[in-house]
């Protein structure tokens, strides 16, 4: 069985928790895009982990682990996640690092970091990580892959000419900033090379195998349907795919192979970074949901943008991703508003619209279109099953299911391992 975890908003709706309780199950967990841009945190016996690009089963000993080649890896970053481990007395032997994974240089978190304050006003709220200039490169064909590291003859060759054909001309003529020295960089990275050999093999046998013999695979999605580079609100986007397309893409499992999509939706909406959301709440109501939520980036510390659930965005997710079912995630945080409204479409120009317009500047512009449902104010933690939860809260639960035409088969009431009610199994 294959399934998918894929973030239907604009990120953080939990997946790490999501992904967490069902590796558990998993014989495979696949990570397929984006980069050390994302972050969950872990809680075991073991004391708190935090990862950004571990795959989520990684403290299953019986989880095979891969970091696929859609990942862009920096390796600075794994081989700190790799001690993170070593200093609790856990190997990471399950790890494998596909050889097609691109990784992230060390240019790239500068050229990003530069990228973004010239842009001024413009700026995109990126994370820094370098995400965006090392996939630009991949596509422009002058990446590195990490599989290069066992080639150092190539590697000496390749980095002299990006080096100093395309990356310090921009960083001395465009930004006066110092050049790179690519024999530095070349003693640095053969030394991450001797370091990662034994995580990095080619995955396509390992996927390729597990399918076969019939394993239970996740694919771990990273960031969301609405940073996704072509569903998204472009450019305001992560540098990848994070949809379901792109996790078959970035794993190598094929299509056809996926049995499950089950979409991570927030019970209602947080953004990071700057970009159209209609249904943010800029006063009282939004603070309220923030605190309550602690919604502040692991990644980055930024407070994150808080709004209404969005049903426009989270049916179109759902119908873009192919959902089979949804995990709604934070219900709890909802439990003291005594009304709470959720957007089934939006309003311009004299149009409704159900789905989130492409041009961003209507979708800047746009009304929502609410309706108000009452709230049920009182804890639902303790609830695990259906019939526990409060008859407004299980009518909240109804309406977005509605909105998004698709069952809610999990829900999140609170911060633990065992806050699930569990409405049905048809994933993992
Ligand atoms: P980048 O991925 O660092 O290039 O950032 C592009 C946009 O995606 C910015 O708005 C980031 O805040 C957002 N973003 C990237 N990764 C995540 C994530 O894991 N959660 C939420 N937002 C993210």
């Amino acid at each position: 069985m294959v399934t998918a975890i894929i973030g239907g908003q604009w990120g953080d709706e939990g997946k790490g928790k999501i992904i967490d309780l069902l590796a558990e199950k998993a014989d495979v967990v696949i990570r397929a895009q984006g980069g050390n841009n994302a972050g969950h945190t872990v809680v075991t016996e073991h004391g708190e982990f935090k990862f950004q690009l571990m795959p989520s089963g990684i403290l299953y000993p019986h989880v095979t682990c891969v970091i696929g080649h859609g990942v862009v890896v920096d390796p600075r970053v794994l081989l700190k996640e790799i001690e993170q481990l070593h200093e609790r007395g856990l190997e990471p032997a399950s790890l494998v690092v596909s050889e097609r994974a691109h990784m992230v240089m060390s240019y790239h978190p500068v050229l990003d970091r530069l990228e973004e304050d010239s842009r001024g006003d413009d700026r995109l709220g990126t994370t820094w990580r370098g995400i965006g200039p090392a996939y630009s490169d991949k596509i422009r064909r002058i990446g590195f892959r990490i599989g290069d590291l066992q080639k150092e003859a190539f590697m000496r060759k390749k980095l002299d000419f990006v080096v100093q054909q395309v990356k310090n001309p921009v960083m001395t003529d465009l930004y006066k900033q110092d050049r790179f020295d690519p024999d530095m960089m070349l003693e640095e990275y053969l030394g991450y090379a001797s370091q990662l050999d034994p995580y990095i093999k080619d995955t396509y046998p390992i996927v390729q195998d597990a399918l076969d013999r019939g394993a239970r695979v996740l694919l771990e999605g990273a960031q969301a349907t609405m940073l996704d580079l072509d569903f998204g609100t472009y450019p305001y986007v992560t540098s990848s795919n994070p949809t379901a397309g792109g996790a078959c893409t970035g794993s190598g499992v094929p299509p056809t192979r996926l049995d499950a999509v089950l979409l991570v939706l927030k019970a209602y909406t947080t953004r990071v970074g700057y970009g159209p959301f209609p249904t943010e709440e800029t006063g009282e109501v939004g603070d309220q949901i923030r605190e309550r939520g602690r919604e502040f980036g692991t990644v980055t510390g930024r407070a994150r943008r808080v709004g209404y659930f969005d049903g426009a965005v989270a049916r179109y997710a759902a119908r873009v991703n192919g959902a089979t079912s949804i995990a709604l995630t934070k219900l709890d945080i909802l439990e003291q508003l005594p009304e709470i409204k959720v957007c089934v479409g939006y309003d311009f120009r004299g149009e409704f619209h159900d789905h989130p317009m492409a041009n961003i500047s209507h979708l800047k512009h746009c009304e929502p279109r609410y309706v108000t449902l009452p709230g049920w104010e009182q804890p639902i933690g303790h609830c695990r099953a259906w019939e526990e939860l409060p008859a407004n809260c299980r009518s909240y639960v109804e309406c977005l299911e509605d909105v998004c035409g698709t069952l809610v088969e999990l829900i999140g009431v609170g911060p633990r391992r065992d806050q699930f009610v569990v409405r049905g199994r048809s994933f993992l």
